[in-house]
């Protein structure tokens, strides 16, 4: 069964699409970026066939053998296809695919930014896992003419930043430090100047507490490190919203109050609700709802969680 329905798989190697999309006046339908994905997926598990033209059903394969990983009673343990230590998981995030792709298009198809970036764009993505959303940065960059550009990776997996470092490399995308991002001190001088876009998804699933995760904490240590480089920053997301069930109080946070929960509900316990993505609030369970039309449905009732 293949990952994606007919018609949404576009043939020809990762490289060549990425030099594609990157141009500014190509369009970036949501096929091309389901393509991407699932070709992303393979060479991140194969290193090199960024390079060749790889089936749809070599990929679907992989897929489903991936995917199997999570269930009982498969063959296959994460060694089998190479996954070292806690990979796997890394790229369980990338495996939703609607909702990494909605993801996906709101940082690379943004139509318009704050400022020039044409002589240079500086990119973070704090909690890289697969790198994924820096790819998206990159797209970001190039279609908006950035001649230069430096994207920074941070994971505190030593095993997944040397992973997705190798993977960005290959590509030419950018690099990954393993360093925790709550240490600005231990990445924020290997970039320089004002940071164009900041990517920080460590966002806990929906039944688990703000705190749970590193979301606030990280924002919290950039924002002290390097306030006067954020001023014209694009965030992902750029505003995040939190409900206390208590009292039913939602609570926002954005580069307004630095991603922190205001401090009348730090000791309550607050769970993530919805993101404003591409203009609009979306809860976090509709996110990706553009994209089931390009994934049969037996494939998404398949397909791990991101939150
Ligand atoms: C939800 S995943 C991010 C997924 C990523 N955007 C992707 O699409 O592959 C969160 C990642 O952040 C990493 N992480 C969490 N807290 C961190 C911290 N304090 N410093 C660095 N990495 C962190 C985790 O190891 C995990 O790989």
């Amino acid at each position: 069964m293949p990952v994606l329905r007919p018609g949404a798989f576009r043939s020809g190697s990762l490289v060549d699409d990425l030099e594609r999309l990157s141009r500014p006046e190509a369009a970036l339908p949501d096929e091309d970026i389901v393509s991407v994905l699932v070709k992303y997926f393979h060479a991140y598990i194969y290193p090199g066939s960024e390079g060749h033209c790889v089936s749809l059903g070599e990929i679907s394969e992989l897929f489903w053998r991936f995917c199997g990983l999570w269930r009982e009673g498969t063959p296959d343990r994460p060694d089998d296809l190479g996954l070292r230590g806690t990979t796997g998981y890394a790229l369980r995030m990338l495996a939703d695919l609607p909702k990494t792709g909605h993801i996906f298009r709101s940082i690379a198809g943004r139509p318009a930014m704050s400022g020039d970036v044409r002589d240079g764009y500086v990119g973070l993505d704090l909690g890289t896992g697969t790198g994924v959303l820096l790819l998206a940065a990159y797209l970001q960059a190039r279609r908006h003419g950035a001649r230069r550009c430096d994207l920074l990776g941070v994971e505190y997996d030593t095993v997944v930043a040397e992973r997705t470092g190798q993977m960005l490399e290959r590509l030419g995308v950018g690099r990954v430090v393993a360093a925790d991002a709550r240490d600005a001190q231990a990445y924020i001088e290997l970039v320089d100047g004002p940071i164009t876009f900041l990517a920080n998804e460590t966002i806990p699933a929906m039944n688990q507490r703000m705190q749970s995760e590193h979301f606030s904490a990280i924002h919290a240590a950039v924002f002290k490190a390097a306030s006067g480089r954020l001023r014209d920053t694009v965030f992902f997301p750029e505003v995040l919203v939190a409900v206390e069930p208590k009292s039913d109080a939602s609570v926002v946070l954005s580069r307004q109050n630095r991603f922190q929960v205001p401090k009348y509900y730090r000791h309550e316990s607050v769970f993530p609700r919805a993101v404003i993505i591409e203009g609009r609030l979306a809860a976090l369970t509709r996110l990706g709802k553009d994209f089931p039309r390009l994934i049969p449905p037996q494939v998404r009732r398949f397909l791990p969680r991101r939150w």
